[in-house]
């Protein structure tokens, strides 16, 4: 890093004298993703402040704030998470980091509720474990790039219920693993279970980060959606979000993980009055050595 590392990064801001001052000592400690991940966040942060000028006052709101939200973080709820989930800037991070070749499908935050110690459900089995909400038949397939089925592979499945919740939210309502699966495909790629519909949720509002969105009116909406996560020899595991295209929520989900590929149809089973169906189709990606071939990539 040289002495002209100030000019040569963004954002362009005449430096002031302590960020001028600050980048020397910093460039002088030595070089290093810490060192240059520090002096773009000071150069962010001082021209952060140059645009907006906060009063006093505003900056004393910020520093209360920025304290709640480490107060209202432990080992049950990360609250710095949230604020980096409904900025952004998860999604952001996980769409740098899981980049997929065309036709792949695309890859999304995971998100808090995932368990891995879930027990094997036979393929065509139920997930839900308390017989309460719309019934759902989800049925599926994986495929690499160029649309043969890739088997045996393992799913993993989590879900709200009916009401938008988490078996792990409310662990004295619903049974233990309660709409999670872990399913083995057959040779094929193919799989199937029973669930039931989900309903969408809000993230949690009763903290600063919560308190401060809805407070501008914006209501930490999350569409309906199943998690899956899929795993199969030779390919990058994929985990990502399948979303009802029927929920209005869509344009508003405050994770930011909705993308065109991911929208699926919830259809009325013609079979049962009152149940639905879901067809989906996970397209994998090999991992680094394989040529990707591009392909349909739909669910
Ligand atoms: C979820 O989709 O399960 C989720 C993702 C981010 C924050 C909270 C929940
Ligand atoms: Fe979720």
């Amino acid at each position: 890093m040289g002495e002209d590392a100030l000019e040569g990064n963004q954002p362009s801001l005449v430096p002031s004298a302590p960020l001028h001052d600050l980048a020397q000592r910093l460039i002088a400690t030595g070089e290093g993703r810490l060192v240059s991940g520090l002096l773009a966040a000071v150069q962010h942060v001082h021209a952060l402040v140059a645009e907006t000028r906060p009063s006093a006052d505003e900056m004393r709101a910020v520093i209360d704030f920025l304290t709640e939200v480490g107060h209202s973080a432990d080992a049950r709820r990360q609250e710095w998470v949230l604020l980096a989930d409904v900025l952004g800037v998860s999604t952001l991070v996980e769409d740098m980091n899981a980049q997929r070749p065309l036709g792949a499908t695309p890859n999304t935050v995971a998100g808090p509720f995932y368990r891995a110690d879930v027990p094997e459900t036979a393929n065509g089995g139920s997930i839900c474990r308390d017989g309460s909400g719309a019934p759902l038949r989800v049925t599926g397939r994986i495929t690499d790039l160029a649309g043969a089925g890739l088997g045996p592979s393992l799913v993993e499945v989590w879900q709200a219920n009916g009401a938008g919740v988490y078996e792990n939210q409310e662990p004295d309502l619903q049974p233990e693993f309660n709409l999670r699966g872990r399913l083995v495909t057959d040779s094929l790629g193919r799989f199937s279970f029973h669930s039931v519909r989900p309903k969408g949720y809000r993230l949690p509002d009763d903290g600063p980060v919560g308190r401060v969105l809805t407070g501008l009116g914006l209501a930490l909406e999350r569409p309906a959606h199943l998690h899956f996560r899929v795993t199969a020899p030779g390919c990058q595991v994929l985990t990502t979000h399948v979303f009802d295209r029927s929920d209005p929520a869509l344009a508003r989900d405050a994770m930011f993980a909705v993308k065109p590929e991911l929208l699926a149809d919830i259809t009325p089973d013609p079979d049962l009055a009152g149940a639905w169906r879901l067809n989906v189709t996970f397209v994998l990606a090999p991992l680094a050595g394989h040529t990707p071939q591009p392909t349909r990539g739909r669910i």
